[in-house]
């Protein structure tokens, strides 16, 4: 049996209701939170500052092995900038899934995430939580939606932020940034052979939620059950 913290994975394609979901089954577990797009935004974030070209491929490696991140629970920091808003522009999530590609973030990235994985337990979102960075979870999800129901969800995200991106030029740049994660040779966005998938176009939150705690109940991972929804 594993001695260390469990873990819930949750994995899938942008905007297919991983983040909020691994939010609410941490907040109703008592768990910690890794989002680990978060990080490879952050990259792409720090290039962008620093100048460094999206194709340099040996600066970029460089760049995230000195990077010092702090992530606590709402909030991001990089070398001591808080960088929780600035990560989550539609620039950004291009930038984060061209420096996803190359193999030497990763793995400074992997370090960071798997230091992660704490007492009393981690909810872990991304591409390869399951697969490569936790692949001894305790409970892997894979979460997906269509993609007509995914860029409808972002655009209204970045409607509600004041952005004014039309509908038809982010189903482009999802379909493209989801085709080269799942095509790059190095951890592609995949479920695992064991995770359990759910398709959430056309659920609500809060059912995703009941669903996976109903699979971490039956995993015997929730110590006593989870809090309550509200
Ligand atoms: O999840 P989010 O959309 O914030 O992730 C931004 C980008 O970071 C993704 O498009 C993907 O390229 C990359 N990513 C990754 N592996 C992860 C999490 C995110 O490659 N575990």
């Amino acid at each position: 049996m594993s001695t260390q913290p469990p873990v819930i994975a949750i994995d899938g394609p942008s905007s297919s209701g991983k983040g909020t979901v691994a939010s609410k089954v941490a907040e109703r577990l008592g768990w910690n939170l890794l989002d680990s797009g978060a990080l490879y935004r952050g990259v792409a974030w720090a290039a962008l500052q620093r100048g460094i070209a999206l194709d340099d491929d040996a600066a970029l490696a460089s760049m995230t092995r000195q990077l010092v991140f702090d992530i606590k629970p709402g909030s991001i920091h990089i070398d001591n900038a808080d960088v929780t808003q600035a990560i989550r522009e539609e620039p950004i999530s291009v930038g984060s899934s061209r420096v996803a590609r190359l193999g030497p973030v990763r793995d400074a990235l992997r370090i960071v995430q798997t230091g992660m994985r704490r007492p009393p337990g981690l909810v872990a979102d991304g591409r390869d939580m399951g697969t490569v960075v936790f692949p001894s979870a305790e409970l892997k999800v894979f979460l997906d939606a269509s993609v007509e129901e995914r860029a409808r969800r972002r655009h209204k995200q970045l409607i509600d932020k004041g952005s004014n991106v039309s509908l038809s030029d982010l189903f482009a740049s999802l379909g493209a940034r989801d085709e080269r994660d799942r095509s790059r040779p190095v951890s592609p966005l995949r479920a695992d052979d064991d995770a359990v998938m759910i398709d959430t176009t056309s659920m609500s939150i809060s059912a995703v939620v009941d669903e996976v705690l109903r699979h971490a109940v039956q995993r015997s991972l929730t110590g006593g059950g989870a809090k309550s929804g509200t």
